[in-house]
């Protein structure tokens, strides 16, 4: 199938002496394919125009992408800001700690990243709580013989984030199809009319915002509880500056949705991934009997590191957040061009995840990638996770989280005698923006 670009669309531009990618439709632009088809887009735009390119984001405007892998190291550079990712999102992303620069960041960051280091994940005793509960929820895709994986996957998500914020999770179907709408507010077209996903967007933030004042009321009501919600209420309570509860609520709204969607993604593809290679479950498989229960500390992880290097594979093949916007303050030398102080700019972490400037044959997947390597993990070698001031805060959790998954899923169907099946097609229907997952449609047998 060809690319969804425009085919009236053919003439080729120049914005700041940097070719705009021919095939965009009005409104939204390369959006179609930028959805659908990003790994192509990157490639064909690449192979036809250079390392510098602009893509048209529709409602959020033209972004110079660039694949030059010095683009990477922007997110690091002081020249460039976040602020764009409120301008594009403002509904969903205002005041949350993801676009915000310096003092601000710094400020709102500090207040929360003390609890998702390995140290606070371990004294909070998450490992113990999420271990029960993945562990129900690989059995009864056991007993059941066949799921919808990433629906299957989004559901344990959102109940181990609740379990995390310590809220009981009452009524899951109704929050899912709220992230759902509320996530379509990253690319609703600006038309405000009932029914259409601007409208829609807008109602399910309110809801889930109303949800969380009351949880922040409700644990500066009991301050004394544990959990989450109530160690974040009172580190924002004692925090140097003044920060209002619309940046509270923004934040735990942004926590909610950043460790969901994403880490959901990723659960689905490793399950993908184990079903489509034998080879890879005996490995888990035989691991799993060695260590024999799912770890609960981050200090057990080291003793599953087929779990891990799993988890990294996948993501690097995966990865869940494939662009990230940014704008730059001043003039920038990037690569072999000078980029002018204004200009927003798209690092594109999907193409740096699979470039072969970075990995040895990038397509294939090897788990022998991280099960042979000598030296510790660089930055680089966790981009799909960003870096810099902005890297993300949920790495160790997820880590913990997909390695406790991985080792359940082993335990639970050998003990049953079956093994992951792949019952749908994997090509049709992926996604790779807002957020990159698998299609909706994959089914996944046990048998
Ligand atoms: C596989 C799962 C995940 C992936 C691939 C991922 C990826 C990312 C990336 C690329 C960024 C950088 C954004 C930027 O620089 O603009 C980020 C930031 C962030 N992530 Fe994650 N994330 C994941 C899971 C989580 C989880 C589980 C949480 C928390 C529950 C979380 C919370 C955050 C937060 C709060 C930020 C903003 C940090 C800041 O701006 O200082 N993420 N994530």
């Amino acid at each position: 199938m060809d690319i969804l670009l425009n085919p009236l669309n053919r003439r080729h531009r120049l914005r700041s002496d940097i070719p705009v990618m021919p095939g965009a439709f009005p409104l939204v632009g390369h959006l179609p394919a930028i959805v659908c088809d990003l790994p192509r887009l990157l490639q064909r735009a690449e192979r036809t125009l250079g390392s510098h390119f602009w893509l048209d984001f529709g409602p959020a405007g033209h972004l110079m992408t660039c694949v030059d892998p010095d683009a990477f190291s922007l997110l690091k550079h002081k020249d460039v800001s976040s602020a764009l990712i409120e301008e594009i999102a403002p509904e969903l992303l205002g005041g949350t700690l993801v676009a915000l620069d310096g003092g601000a960041h710094r400020q709102a960051r500090d207040a929360i990243k003390a609890a998702f280091l390995p140290k606070g994940l371990t004294q909070a005793g998450i490992g113990d709580l999420f271990a029960p509960v993945i562990q129900a929820r690989v059995q009864a895709w056991r007993a059941r013989g066949e799921v919808p994986i990433l629906r299957e996957t989004g559901n344990l998500m959102l109940k181990l984030i609740f379990s995390l914020m310590g809220i009981p999770a009452q009524d899951l179907p109704g929050w899912h199809r709220k992230y759902r709408q509320l996530l379509q507010l990253i690319i609703a077209p600006p038309v405000d009319l009932p029914g259409l996903p601007l409208r829609r967007g807008r109602s399910a933030r309110d809801w889930i915002d109303a949800q969380l004042r009351r949880f922040v009321r409700d644990a500066r009501a009991h301050a004394a509880r544990t959990g989450f919600i109530n160690d974040m209420v009172s580190a924002f309570d004692s925090s140097d500056g003044p920060l209002s509860d619309d940046v509270l609520v923004a934040n735990i709204r942004l926590l909610l949705l950043a460790g969901h969607d994403t880490t959901a993604s990723t659960m689905a593809w490793i399950v993908i991934e184990l079903a489509r290679q034998p080879v890879l479950w005996d490995a888990l498989v035989e691991e799993a009997q060695r260590v024999g229960a799912v770890p609960t500390r981050h200090a057990d992880l080291a003793q599953c590191p087929v779990a891990e290097a799993l988890f990294r594979e996948t993501l690097r093949l995966h990865p869940a957040t494939t662009l990230l916007p940014r704008r730059a303050l001043q003039e920038l030398q990037l690569g072999q061009r000078r980029i002018p102080a204004g200009t927003h700019l798209c690092i594109p972490l999907l193409h740096f995840s699979t470039s072969a400037l970075l990995h040895e044959a990038p397509d294939q997947f090897r788990l022998a990638r991280w099960l042979l390597r000598t030296e510790p993990v660089r930055p680089v070698d966790m981009l799909q996770f960003g870096t810099g001031p902005h890297v993300c805060i949920g790495y160790h959790l997820v880590w913990l989280e997909m390695v406790q998954f991985c080792i359940a899923l082993a335990l639970t169907m050998h003990k049953a005698g079956v093994r992951p099946q792949l019952l749908s097609d994997v090509e049709k229907g992926r996604r790779y923006y807002p957020t990159a997952h698998p299609s909706m449609a994959i089914r996944i047998g046990f048998s």
